[in-house]
């Protein structure tokens, strides 16, 4: 395994639309071990293919329960909304304001190419949501409606420290 760079707004590379992956293949297997390594390293909840520059429809996210990976993810059903702040690892120090339905469910493939459902609410909701936005060249920025303060962001960090 290894790390690989996590590109950032500028890049070409988040702003195009993914194309599917076709192949399950060790290639692919590489790809989502080094993805995987990469996100534990940046201590981030999801990352798209695309931020380390592949243009395949590919993203993994950690809300809790460990990795899950979602190949040629598909969004089947929104429900609700819930507005809070989010980031992204390719706008590090950044947080806004964004609304995002509260109830997400998906399909995906899995890394042998087997198709699955994925159901969540909360920060899961709001992962799959950016984390497929990403697939479609889509930066959350786009439609966040306000940027936090220093001092929000400040809060913040203090009240994640006293949780851990
Ligand atoms: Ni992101």
């Amino acid at each position: 395994m290894a790390l690989r760079k996590i590109l950032t707004f500028e890049d070409r590379a988040l702003h195009k639309v993914c194309r599917p992956v076709t192949q399950f293949d060790e290639k692919l297997h590489t790809l989502l071990d080094d993805m995987a390594e990469t996100l534990i390293d940046a201590n981030g909840a999801g990352l798209a293919a695309p931020q380390v520059g592949i243009l395949r429809r590919v993203f993994i996210m950690d809300t809790g329960d460990g990795i899950v990976e979602l190949i040629n993810p598909e969004i089947l059903e929104m429900k609700g909304e819930q507005d809070g702040m989010e980031g992204c690892l390719s706008l590090p120090g950044d947080f806004w304001m964004v609304k995002r339905p509260n109830y997400v469910k998906a399909k995906a493939q899995d890394r042998y190419g087997n198709w699955f459902e994925i159901e969540g609410e909360e920060l899961m909701a709001r992962c799959i949501c950016h984390e497929t936005d990403h697939l479609n060249g889509h930066v959350y920025t786009e439609i966040a409606y306000r940027k936090l303060t220093d001092e929000e962001i400040e809060e913040m960090m203090e009240a994640r420290q006293e949780e851990e």
